[in-house]
């Protein structure tokens, strides 16, 4: 019999301005989602101080802790981020540094999917493949296919109304987490 057990993922987005077209992505996915999966968002890595091993030696900062339990607890994480200067934009590189020292490794075996949008024609592609090389050494279980990059987002999303109004854009995101979900169920 299919393995229908309920999950839960969690959305982790790398940009920090309110009229971000990624963060409207990420907004939209709860509705997008197969039945059984649910999709929250992560918290924001805005306040992460910038990773210092000396303050590491402190005591993690609590927004580091707190966000490396709820990927603990998640099923899949989802990236929906920008791509900067052809790769991953620094806050985000920053979060995932700082997670990737907690002493849990939340990221390992975890099912992983990315999710890219930018104005340009490819979609932050080049922003992938550096996430990629990252998240292996988080030993993160990253899903190969189908990837999503949506160029052109400005003409596909409504920040304002949070409305994914390009069809097509919404057919390739819910065919990811389909794809995540059987993913996760299989891990
Ligand atoms: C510092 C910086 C670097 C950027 N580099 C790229 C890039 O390499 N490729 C690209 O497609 N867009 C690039 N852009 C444009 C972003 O894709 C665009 O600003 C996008 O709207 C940011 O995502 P957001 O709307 O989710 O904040 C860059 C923007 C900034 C601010």
């Amino acid at each position: 019999m299919a393995d229908l057990r309920p999950l839960r993922f969690v959305t982790l987005v790398g940009s920090l301005r309110k009229g971000s077209y990624n963060a409207a992505i990420a907004r939209a996915l709860p509705d997008l989602a197969p039945e059984g999966v649910t999709v929250e968002h992560l918290g924001l890595i805005g306040a992460f101080p910038h990773y210092d091993a000396d303050l590491q030696a402190n005591g993690f900062p609590a927004e580091v802790v707190a966000m490396g339990e709820a990927i603990a607890a998640a099923d899949g994480v989802i990236f929906v981020t920008p791509e900067y200067n052809y790769s991953v934009p620094g806050a985000l590189k920053n979060a995932l540094d700082w997670i990737s020292r907690l002493p849990s490794t939340p990221f390992a075996g975890k099912p992983v999917a990315i999710q890219t949008a930018s104005p340009g024609m490819i979609g932050g592609a080049r922003c992938q493949y550096h996430l990629r090389q990252v998240l292996v050494f988080l030993d993160a279980h990253v899903l190969n296919k189908p990837e999503v990059m949506v160029g052109n987002v400005t003409g596909k999303v409504d920040v304002e109304s949070g409305t994914i109004t390009d069809e097509a854009t919404r057919g390739f995101l819910a065919k990811q987490l389909e794809a995540l979900a059987a993913f996760a169920r299989r891990s």
